[in-house]
Formats: C-alpha cells, structure tokens, sequence
C-alpha cells in the first residue's frame, strides 16, 4: 500500500480548541472541562486521500501558552503542514495568527509547508466576533487552507485533515517541494543560524 507519513502541527493561542480538534479527529472524543497543555503531545492518524493514498498524519498538538513559545518552534521547523487555530468567538485570538504565527512560520518553516487556518468553535457562531470573511482573507493573503470547524460537533474537522492530505500529495505541490536553496535555507534552520528579524 502507498502510504506516506505528514507531520503536522497545531499552532495558535491557548484556549482555541487545538487540543480538542486533535480528540475529535483520533478519539472522536469532546471534554468540555478546558486543561491546558503544557509541552507537546503526539498522536497519528491513518486517513485515505484522493487517488486512494494513504497518509500517516503525525500530529504534533502545541501549548498555547505564550511560555512555552521557545519549545513549540522545535515542532514547526521541520513540519510539511501546519493547522493555525483561531476561536471564532475571540479575536484576540485572530490577532495572534495575523500578527504572530503566520511571521513565525514564514522565518522558520520549510517554504513548502501546507498551510491551513482553522476557524474553530463554529458552533458558537451566535458569538461570533471574528467575521468568516475575515478568515477567509487572510487565508487567500497566505495561500492557506480554511476550513470552519468545531471540536464539539465534530464538523469542518475530518475535511480539514483531507484536504491538507490531498494538497501534501498533490503532484504539482511535491515538485516544487526541494529546491537546493530551500534545502539549504532549512539546514541552516535546523542548525539554528537562521536569525529572525522582525518585520
Ligand atoms: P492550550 O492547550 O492551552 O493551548 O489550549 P487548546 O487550544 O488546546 O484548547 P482546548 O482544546 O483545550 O480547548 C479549550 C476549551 O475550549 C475547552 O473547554 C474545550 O471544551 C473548548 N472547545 C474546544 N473546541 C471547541 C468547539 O469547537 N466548540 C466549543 N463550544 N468549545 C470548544
Ligand atoms: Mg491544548
């Protein structure tokens, strides 16, 4: 059987659902209690792409927690896609994917790493305080996946993982995949002497 592994990592403010869409997706499990995760934590999940390929997603769910920022980079530096969650009912938390990961991923992952915006808690949509609109431009700003999901009801999460599963193999995506700059520019990331300047 064909099958290829992806790592992927859940990236965005403490309290957004990271953890919870990671439940749904592997446990088809939902804990309303929020416990905060500290470090990382690992999981997989077998799922078929188009075309019948198999894809071991290997996820990496990160602390949101800004104290833990040092230690949540070590899982994007080498991640072929990466998940920024946002809850659709704060915007604070909007504001830390525009302002913060999308610049982090940018100097700090591989050029051709799968992205996907994950407007998470859609079933709270009678809060909403960040407009769908909103998600959807940034996405196209940064040639990113969007999807609505919830944790809770499990909707937008399966299709999530899908689509990035099917972007990873896509022939077209994979060829521009290794360039001999882009391999060099990521040794010198995993090396650390990549510096970050801020924009
Ligand atoms: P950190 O581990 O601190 O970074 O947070 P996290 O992003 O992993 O958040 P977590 O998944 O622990 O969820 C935080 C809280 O939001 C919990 O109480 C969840 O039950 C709740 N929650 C997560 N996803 C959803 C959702 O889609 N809808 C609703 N209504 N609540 C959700
Ligand atoms: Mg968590």
């Amino acid at each position: 059987m064909d099958q290829e592994s992806c790592k992927v990592v859940l990236l965005g403010e403490s309290g957004v659902g990271k953890t919870s869409i990671i439940n749904q997706f592997v446990d088809e499990t939902f804990f309303l209690f929020f416990q905060s995760t500290s470090g990382a934590t690992f999981s997989t999940k077998l799922v078929t792409c188009s075309g019948g390929k198999q894809i071991k997603f290997d996820i990496w769910d990160t602390a949101g927690q800004e104290k833990y920022r040092a230690l949540t980079k070590m899982f994007y530096k080498d991640a072929a896609a990466a998940i920024l969650v946002y809850d659709i009912t704060r915007e604070e938390s909007f504001n830390e994917l525009k302002n913060y990961w999308i610049g982090q991923i940018k100097d700090n992952s591989p050029n051709k790493i799968v992205l996907a915006i994950a407007a998470n808690k859609s079933d709270l949509f009678e809060n909403e305080a960040v407009d769908e609109s909103k998600g959807r431009e940034l996405a196209k700003e940064v040639n990113a996946i969007f999807k609505l999901t919830s944790a809770k009801n499990q909707s937008g999460i399966d299709d999530l993982f899908v689509t990035i599963g099917n972007k990873f193999c896509d022939p077209e995506w994979e060829a521009g995949k290794e360039g001999e700059e882009e391999k060099k520019r990521l040794q010198e990331i995993k090396r650390g002497t990549v510096k970050v300047v801020k924009k």
